[in-house]
């Protein structure tokens, strides 16, 4: 039996680094106080089509939808932002008096995609929401979050794409401008965007058939159509972008593959030689009226998502090696049955004491039973034989500088503690 395509197991020896990166973002989100909120794997599936949007890809062609016994239609959920708005909404966060509500989630997302290198159709995603705020200083604190996981993960060569979708009005006129473009020539364009020109012509601009049309690069650009209160909500994110000392370029092509953008969207991508073809290593941006989508009252909106298989091939293609804590305090060798049966005990109590201990399973000889302390990366190794069990003793090894002590059996635990503070 294999495993399914685009989905991976995560052994020992990577699960540690997944560890590290999930501590340190939540460690970034206690700093910059955003909570876990924790919701389902599946929702009701026209939760998607109504957030996400049901001309986009993702609804269209990427959903792992299921009907259940009891005939709903469910989804695998493929992203995380609708789910915490229903959640917002059905758990009335907005009633809590502080706001913005800001959120974060960790967890596997799942997508029907042609699997490639930084392509899965199982992968976890990290993302940070903060609902309740139109102030353009929480845009650029959510993009900030995102670049801090990053560089302080070890990653240098990052770049930062920010545009703005305007508001309501400038995508009414910049929508106007597309179907004009595209309109006389929309027969080159695949099925998907011939229905896309009446529904959301925006769509167009993120087809992964058509990417290389002509029309595509001539295609008009949101930001000529931003209204003035649109044009100053920009200026306000980048101006604090620029106080916060990111870096940034303005794309006026970044349109994002999600239905439920406005205003302020951005994407980090990796700028490393050598990374795949897909570069993207994060997305996200403002969905004021989403709340008000799913039910609930005029809520303003932002946040980001980042796949955490992604962010480790960036630290690949950079030669980051992250600070993964290997090795153990204390291997206890012993020999002889006797000896052996006392470290059944001795290992408890060190373990009880808050040390990471390991003894010998295998009945291995006593050069073995050293070597697997080496594999190990043991900082101590402990000998008991048959003779320091008579005369109630234990041989205590440092590995780092070979130097050996002899300590009372006795009061061994307590004074491994002193040597090892
Ligand atoms: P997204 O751009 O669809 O946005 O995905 C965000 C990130 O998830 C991508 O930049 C990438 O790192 C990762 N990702 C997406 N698909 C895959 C895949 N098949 N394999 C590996 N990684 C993948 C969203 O999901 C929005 N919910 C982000 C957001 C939050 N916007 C506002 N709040």
């Amino acid at each position: 039996m294999n495993i399914p395509r685009g989905t991976q197991d995560i052994l020992p020896g990577q699960t540690e680094k997944w560890q590290l990166i999930e501590a340190k973002a939540r460690e970034l989100c206690e700093r910059y106080q955003y909570r876990e909120l924790r919701t389902p794997i599946f929702e009701h599936t026209d939760l998607f089509k109504r957030s996400v949007g049901d001309t986009t890809d993702i609804v269209q062609k990427e959903m792992y939808t299921f009907t259940d016994r009891g005939d709903r239609s469910l989804t695998l959920r493929p992203e995380g932002t609708a789910a915490a708005v229903r959640s917002f909404v059905e758990n009335k966060m907005f009633g809590s008096p502080n706001q913005p509500v800001k959120l974060y989630y960790m967890g596997p997302m799942f997508r029907y995609e042609r699997p490639q290198a930084g392509r899965f159709r199982q992968f976890v995603q990290f993302g940070v929401e903060a609902m309740g705020s139109a102030d353009p200083a929480i845009d650029a604190e959510v993009i900030s979050l995102a670049m801090s996981l990053y560089k302080e993960l070890g990653l240098k060569k990052l770049k930062l794409v920010v545009n703005s979708l305007g508001d309501k009005e400038s995508r009414m006129a910049h929508r106007e401008a597309l179907v004009k473009h595209f309109q006389p020539r929309i027969g080159e364009f695949c099925s998907d965007c011939q229905n896309r020109l009446e529904k959301n012509p925006m769509r167009i601009l993120d087809c992964k058939a058509d990417r290389d049309h002509e029309l595509m690069k001539s295609a008009p650009s949101i930001i000529e159509y931003l209204t003035d209160d649109s044009a100053q909500y920009f200026s306000k994110v980048t101006k604090y972008l620029t106080d916060l000392g990111i870096e940034f370029e303005v794309d006026a092509n970044l349109v994002r593959g999600l239905d439920y953008y406005n205003h302020t969207a951005f994407e980090i991508m990796s700028d490393a030689e050598g990374f795949g073809a897909i570069t993207t290593l994060c997305g996200g941006g403002r969905y004021n009226g989403l709340v008000e989508e799913i039910g609930g009252p005029e809520t303003p909106g932002i946040g980001f998502a980042l796949s955490i298989e992604r962010l480790l091939s960036a630290l690949e293609a950079e030669n980051v090696e992250l600070p993964v804590n290997e090795g153990i305090d204390c291997y206890l060798v012993s020999l002889g049955d006797e000896a052996k049966d006392y470290t059944v005990g001795l290992l408890h109590n060190l373990r009880m004491a808050g040390f990471s201990a390991e003894r010998d399973y295998q009945d291995r000889k006593i050069k073995a039973q050293f070597k697997a302390a080496d594999r190990m990366n043991a900082r101590y190794v402990a000998v008991l034989g048959e003779d320091e069990l008579k005369e109630k003793k234990i041989n205590l090894k440092s590995m780092a500088d070979g130097e050996q002590i002899e300590l009372p059996l006795e009061s061994f635990i307590e004074k491994f503690k002193e040597i090892c503070k």
